[in-house]
């Protein structure tokens, strides 16, 4: 009897599938759920059953019946909605204006890091990155920064584990891209021309211009007879490439210890047009990078031989650069996940 049931059950379903019109799936019902079906006739004779059968039997036949009338009802609801859409009862009206799905961008800072990598790749630089978790030995130590040098206090720094900082190889989260510099010396050797995009971070206060975590594209260009010209050369055609001819750009002596002599270049803030601001500081200007010529210290550690060969590096802030150019005027809006901020790029 047990066999009877699950034929019966396999059957019934087999045809519901095939089944596909409103008159077929009533013909179904009387066949398989009618008052004269084999599965109601079962039902009425479970007392004819052998006791140790029956309890078994009933179960199953129970439960066959109602999972039937479940995949009947939903059948008939899904042939019922497509014979309206059919007949026209009910009507699609393809000239109705679609859902909006709301389309996604990119991240502001993903765009200038695009169009920063662009303009440096068409000069012949190649894009490279480097760990945003630093050993202390590329962070400061190769860039002759050692131990207790004044020069590390000039970045405010983020220790992985504070207890580390004692110890033998110190981690931290890397405070400048500079650190890439070293990795790339390191294994290549010249002639070199890179830029290094990536966040940093810093354990400072923010304010309009500065966040405790931002990004920094590092550029180098090791080779025989680099000179200041071609590191000026290099970022005046960068800033007149990416805020146009008419921008201004200043170039001053700044001071790194891993170069020598060392630069600073800012550009005319667009906020308030050299009158002074809260953005600028009330200076006009807006510093942007860091840079100047590689010390010959840091080379030779590194086995390039500073009589052979000179190079350039260059450090700049990445949010700095929309800033300048769009004329935001607080920093803290780029990570602020603020959508009526980022909907605008
Ligand atoms: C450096 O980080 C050096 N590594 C740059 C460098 C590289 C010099 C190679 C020489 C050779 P500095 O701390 O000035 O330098 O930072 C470089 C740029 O990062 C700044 O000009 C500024 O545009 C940006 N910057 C610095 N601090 C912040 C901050 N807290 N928030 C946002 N941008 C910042």
């Amino acid at each position: 009897m047990l066999n009877q049931v699950e034929e019966l059950a396999s059957k019934a379903l087999d045809e519901l599938a095939k089944v596909t019109n409103v008159n077929e799936i009533e013909a179904w019902r009387i066949r398989y759920l009618g008052r004269k079906s084999n599965l109601i006739h079962i039902l009425r004779s479970l007392a004819t059953v052998p006791i140790n059968e029956r309890r078994e039997v009933g179960a199953r036949a129970n439960e066959l019946k109602k999972s039937l009338e479940t995949a009947f009802e939903e059948k008939k609801v899904d042939l019922e909605s497509d014979s309206a859409l059919l007949t026209g009862r009910e009507t699609l009206d393809v000239t109705l204006p679609g859902q909006q799905i709301p389309l996604g961008r990119l991240h502001p800072t993903t765009q200038i890091l695009e169009e920063i990598c662009d303009i440096f790749s068409s000069m012949g630089f190649q894009v490279v990155e480097g760990p945003e978790v630093e050993w202390d030995y590329y962070n400061f130590e190769a860039l002759n920064m050692p131990a207790d040098h004044p020069a590390r206090d000039m970045f405010a720094t983020l220790w992985v584990d504070f207890e580390t900082k004692t110890g033998d190889r110190p981690m931290l989260l890397r405070t400048h891209t500079s650190p890439v510099q070293i990795r790339v010396m390191e294994k290549t050797p010249p002639p070199i021309r890179i830029i290094a995009p990536g966040r940093v971070y810093r354990y400072e206060a923010t304010d309009a211009t500065h966040e405790w975590m931002f990004y920094q594209v590092e550029g180098l260009a090791v080779d025989r007879n680099i000179t200041l010209a071609d590191l000026k050369g290099t970022l005046f055609e960068f800033a007149r490439r990416l805020f146009g001819e008419d921008r201004k750009c200043r170039f001053r002596c700044d001071y790194f210890p891993f170069v020598e002599p060392g630069v600073e270049v800012a550009i005319d803030c667009l906020v308030c047009h050299g009158a002074g601001c809260r953005l600028c500081d009330n200076s006009g200007w807006i510093e942007i990078l860091g840079a100047g010529m590689v010390h010959p210290e840091v080379l030779r550690r590194l086995g390039i031989d500073p009589q052979i060969y000179s190079g350039f590096a260059f450090g700049m802030g990445v949010e700095r650069i929309p800033i300048l150019r769009y004329g935001i005027d607080d920093i803290r809006l780029f990570y602020g996940n603020d959508l009526r901020f980022l909907k605008q790029f």
